[in-house]
C-alpha cells in the first residue's frame, strides 16, 4: 500500500484515462510510515480508539513453512496470475509508469475501504467483474491458509484474540465498545477457535487456478445469479440437511445432469460443452435463473429454472418461463418439486415478472395445480 501511495503521490505523476480521478485526490498522510496505521492521533476521537493486541503468538506459526507465510505464498502465486494482465492494461496510465502486481492488488483493496466509508468507490468501474472475482479469490487464499481451515495454527491464533477480548472487557472502563474486525484474518481465527477444525484442509480449488479443462477455477464456484434471490422461507421448509441455491459451474460434477435425466434425454456433454452453455447463460444478465436442491451428502437431487423474457407489451413487461423441473426418482414425494416451484415463483416476483407460465403434460397438471398454477388455455399461468 505504501509503495502504491508513494507512486501516486509523486509530484510529476499525472494520470490519464481510467485512473484520471486520482489527479484530484487529497492525500492525508505525510508518509511517515511508522505512524501510517495510527489514525487516532488527530480529530475528535484522538486517543479514544484502542486496537486489540493479541500479544505474541505461537513461535511455530511464525517460523514454519505452513505457518503465517504460507497464506502469503499462495496469495502471491494467484496475484501474479490474475493481476499481471490488469497491470499491463493500466500500464500506460499514468504515461510511462509501470504498475506492479502488488500495486494493482492495493488499488483493489482500497475499494473495500472506500466503500465502507463513503458507500461508493471510483475503483468500482476500473476493474471488470471477473477481475474482482480474481481479487476475491486471492483474498480467500490468503486467509484460508493464514488463519482459516487451511492452517493448523488458526484456532491457536483465535484463542489469543478471544483471550485479549475478554481481557479488554474485564479491565477496560469504557462504556461504549465498538468491535471492528478490520482483518479477515482475525475473524477467521476467532471462528476457528470457537469451532475448532481437526486437521488443515486443502482448498478445493487448488492454487494453480487452472483445472484439467483449462478453466480458471476462481470462477467455478460463482453462482449463476445472486443467492439473495433465493427465498429464505422456502430454504427453511426443506427437509433437514437439504439446501437450495443457484446453479454453479462445478454442479456438473455434483449430479446436475443426472437429475435432469428423470425429465428427458440429456446426452453425455463434456465439461467443456457444459461450460460453454453455462457461460452463455451467465453472460446474459438477469435472464437465466437455474436453481438446485442438494441432499445432506451435497448431491443435487432437484433442479428447475426460470427464464425471464422481456416484452414490449404490458408496459415493457417481464414474463417468467418455468422450465426443466426435475426431482431425482428416489427423492420424489418429499415436496422438493413444490419447493423448487415456490423458489422460482419468488425469483420471478423479485425480478419484476407480472406472471410465470409453463407447459406440462396432462400427467403433471395435478402437481402444478398443487403449486398454485392454473390451466390458462394451452399453458399454465400464475398472475402476480
Ligand atoms: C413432477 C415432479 C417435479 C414433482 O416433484 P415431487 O418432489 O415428487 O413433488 P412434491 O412432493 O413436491 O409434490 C407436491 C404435491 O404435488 C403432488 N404431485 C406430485 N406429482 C404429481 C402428479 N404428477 N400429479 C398430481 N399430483 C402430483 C404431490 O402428491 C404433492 O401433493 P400434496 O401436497 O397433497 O402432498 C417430479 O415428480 C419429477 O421430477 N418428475 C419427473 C420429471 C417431470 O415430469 N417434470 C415436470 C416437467 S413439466
Amino acid at each position: 500500500h505504501l509503495d502504491l501511495l508513494d507512486g501516486l503521490h509523486a509530484p510529476d505523476v499525472k494520470f490519464c484515462g481510467a485512473l484520471s480521478f486520482l489527479n484530484s485526490w487529497s492525500y492525508f498522510t505525510n508518509l511517515d510510515h511508522s505512524e501510517f496505521e495510527n489514525l487516532t492521533k488527530q480529530g475528535p476521537y484522538a486517543g479514544t480508539l484502542q486496537a486489540l493486541n493479541a500479544g505474541t503468538t505461537c513461535r511455530r506459526y511464525r517460523t514454519e513453512a505452513y505457518g503465517y507465510d504460507y497464506g502469503h505464498h499462495h496469495l502471491k502465486i494467484w496475484q501474479k496470475m490474475f493481476a499481471e494482465d490488469i497491470a499491463q492494461r493500466l500500464a500506460p496510465d499514468p504515461e510511462g509508469a509501470i504498475l506492479t502486481v502488488p500495486n494493482v492488488y492495493s488499488m483493489m483493496e482500497m475499494y473495500d475501504f472506500e466503500l465502507l466509508v463513503w458507500g461508493y468507490s471510483s475503483w468500482c468501474s476500473i476493474f471488470s467483474h471477473s477481475e474482482w472475482l480474481g481479487f476475491e479469490y486471492a483474498r480467500d487464499l490468503l486467509h484460508f491458509y493464514r488463519a482459516g481451515p487451511g492452517s493448523e495454527f488458526a484456532p491457536t491464533l483465535g484463542w489469543l484474540y478471544l483471550n485479549a477480548t475478554v481481557e479488554l472487557l474485564v479491565t477496560n472502563n469504557a462504556t461504549d465498545i465498538y468491535f471492528s474486525f478490520v482483518h479477515d484474518e482475525t475473524s477467521h481465527a476467532l471462528v476457528d477457535a470457537s469451532l475448532p477444525s481437526t486437521a488443515p484442509k486443502a482448498l478445493p480449488q487448488e492454487v494453480n487456478g487452472v483445472n484439467a479443462e483449462g478453466t480458471v477455477k476462481a470462477e467455478d464456484e460463482t453462482p449463476l445469479f445472486s443467492p439473495i434471490l433465493i427465498s429464505a422461507e422456502v430454504s427453511s421448509l426443506l427437509p433437514e440437511g437439504y439446501s437450495i441455491r443457484p446453479l454453479r459451474r462445478t454442479d456438473y460434477y455434483q449430479g446436475f445432469l443426472d437429475t435432469l435425466r428423470v425429465l428427458t434425454t440429456v446426452g453425455e456433454p463434456s465439461y467443456a460443452t457444459f461450460l460453454e452453455r453455462y457461460n452463455f447463460m451467465a453472460a446474459v444478465p438477469s435472464t437465466y435463473f437455474i436453481i438446485v436442491i442438494l441432499d445432506p451428502s451435497s448431491t443435487i437431487v432437484g433442479t428447475g429454472g426460470i427464464i425471464v423474457e422481456r416484452k414490449f407489451i404490458h408496459n415493457m413487461g417481464l414474463v417468467g418461463h418455468i422450465e426443466d423441473i426435475a426431482v431425482a426418482k428416489n427423492q420424489q414425494g418429499k415436496k422438493l418439486g413444490l419447493r423448487i416451484i415456490q423458489a422460482l415463483d419468488h425469483i420471478a416476483h423479485q425480478v419484476g415478472c407480472y406472471k410465470s407460465i409453463l407447459d406440462c403434460s396432462e400427467a403433471n397438471e395435478g402437481f402444478y395445480v398443487k403449486c398454485g398454477f392454473k390451466r390458462a388455455g394451452l399453458e399454465m399461468a400464475h398472475y402476480y
